[in-house]
Order: structure tokens, then sequence, then C-alpha cells
């Protein structure tokens, strides 16, 4: 709150000096350049002066300068969040390949990994918590600064936490019985359907498959052991774990495009404490340069594409 104030103010200044410095153009001073710290006094007169001149070319440097000063205040601006030096991250490390827990017993993955460099370029320490899927949107702000978790973005989910920008496309797929016929959503109606707690994946087999019976797991995994053992007639999970799981149980599943089912696409991102504009700023920031820099398709090659 108070760093958009001071952020309009500062704008403020700027274009009424940026104004001075077009209206005393002719005499050679130099206003325009000056620190805005040094023209505090300045600011009183020349505003009353800046909205006298409305002409058009005033407004537009007014808005450029306004845009400009947004930004800088924003990357300036360092989130409370970061203040001990560490990022400490939730997710559900049962996600491959965006989570999963290593030989060690440590959480790796993709997201693992992009949150990591994150933190470097940010400069902090990150930890990784590793917890239930549904749990983590409410533990942000208490007992996590932020989730990455192959976490979709939803509105329901937006009234609670904030969100950096997407960093990956994704789908629900559907796993079958390898022999199973089912090819369209019609064929979906009725089903006994495993999912993941908490998930879009739950969110469609409960609400959007007509006379469905959902059956709902803490892990992906579990659900999958069931499909397998006839428990369930289907998974609804996520593209990329589905691919995952089918090529660990070949032969016995299979993964189809949930776009035969009427599925549409999704949005990974990761979840930031509501209001934090600092922070997804900072997030934000370091995700465009992991992206310019080559690093984020790096990371798509070690942990998705040869899944
Ligand atoms: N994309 C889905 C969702 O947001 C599933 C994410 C599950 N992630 C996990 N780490 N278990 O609901």
């Amino acid at each position: 709150m108070k760093k958009s104030v001071v952020a309009r103010l500062f704008a403020m200044s700027l274009a009424a000096v940026m104004t001075m410095g077009l209206l005393t153009a002719c005499g050679g001073g130099n206003a325009a350049s000056t620190e805005p710290a040094d023209t505090k006094e300045a600011d009183t007169q020349v505003e009353a002066e800046a909205e006298e001149s409305k002409t058009e070319e005033s407004t537009e440097a007014a808005e450029a300068e306004t845009e400009s000063a947004g930004t800088e205040e924003a990357g300036a601006e360092v989130s409370e969040a970061l203040a001990d030096g560490v990022l400490t991250v939730g997710t559900n490390a049962e996600f491959p390949p965006f989570e999963y827990v290593d030989d060690n017993g440590e959480p790796d993955g993709f997201d693992i990994a992009l949150i990591k460099a994150i933190g470097e370029k940010l400069g902090v320490e990150v930890t990784v918590e590793n917890m239930e899927f549904a749990s983590l949107v409410s533990s942000i702000g208490s007992k996590i600064d932020v989730s990455i978790a192959g976490m979709t973005v939803t509105d329901e989910r937006k009234e609670s936490v904030d969100f950096s920008e997407p960093y990956y496309e994704a789908v629900q797929y559907v796993i079958l019985p390898a022999d199973s016929e089912a090819a369209t959503a019609a064929d979906l109606t009725g089903m006994t359907i495993g999912v993941q707690l908490g998930t879009t994946g739950d969110f469609i087999a409960t609400d959007d498959v007509e006379g469905s019976v959902v059956q709902q797991y803490n892990k992906g995994v579990d659900a999958v052991n069931d499909l397998i053992n006839g428990r369930v007639d289907c998974v609804i999970i996520d593209k990329n774990p589905a691919l995952v799981f089918e090529s660990k149980f070949e032969g016995q599943i299979k993964a189809v495009d949930g776009a035969q089912f009427e599925f549409g696409a999704e949005e990974y991102a990761i979840a930031l404490p509501k209001g934090d504009t600092a922070l997804a700023a900072q997030i934000n920031s370091a995700l465009e340069e992991i992206k310019a820099d080559g690093t984020f398709d790096e990371l798509v090659k070690t942990y998705i594409e040869q899944e």
C-alpha cells in the first residue's frame, strides 16, 4: 500500500520536474536530469505550473515517466518475505517431473530447480518444505513464503493468493487401463475416478464429469496404483505426470490427452502471498532473466523432455 503511494509521488515529482524542464528548456536549465531528492522544495511551485500546462506533450511525458518510475520502484523494493535472506518454498513432491523425492530423500524436479535458479538471481537461500498439495495455498504467508508445485492458476485460488507470471502450459490427461476404449467426454460418465485431492483434476472429475464417483488420494501415484488394481476406472491428472506414470507402468495403463475429453488448457505459476507486489515483481523479473539467458530451456531439457 504505502509503496504505491510513494511510487506515485515519485512519479509526480519527476513529471513536474520534467515539465519544468520543458518550460525552461530555452533557458538552458537541466532540471529534467536533476535527482528527485534535490528538487523537493521546487515540487510545490512546479506542481501548480504542471497542472496548468496540460499540453499533449507534457501529458505523454508524464505518463511515460509514471511508467518507468513505477517499474524502478517495484524493482528496487525488497519484499519482507526475503528480509531474512531465505525464501521458504512449499511444494508437494509427488508430481514428477515437476517435483519428486530423489534417491537421497530430497525434493527435486523441474520446479525445484526453477525456484532455486530464481533464488540465486534474487541472492537468497531457498529452502523447500514438502507438504500435502491441499495445504499449500493456505500455508502461504505463514509456514511458507511461496509455493511452486505445478500449481494451476485458478480464479478460486486467486481469492487467497497472487500468482507470478505463468511459466508452463498444461492440460489434464486421463489415465485408463491399457485396453480401455474410452475416448470421449461421454465415455467418462458415471466412472469412478481417481484424483489427487484438491487438484484441478479433482475439480474436473467432481464438477464436470456427469455421474462421477470421485476417489481422492493424497498422492497421484496411489490413484494410479488403484487404477491398476481395478479400484477406479480412470485417473485424471496433469499431462506430464500422466506421461511419467504411463512409462513407469508400461503396458498396464495408457495416458490420453484431455483435449479429447474437452478439458481446457491450464497454466502453472508460482503462488505468492496476496498483495506482496514487491515479491511478485522480484520473482517475475528473475523468471524473465531465467527465460532470456537460456536457463529455463535447459531445465525443460533436463527435467521434462527426457521423460
Ligand atoms: N496442476 C494441478 C493443480 O494445480 C495439479 C498440481 C499438483 N501438484 C503437485 N505438486 N502435487 O491443481
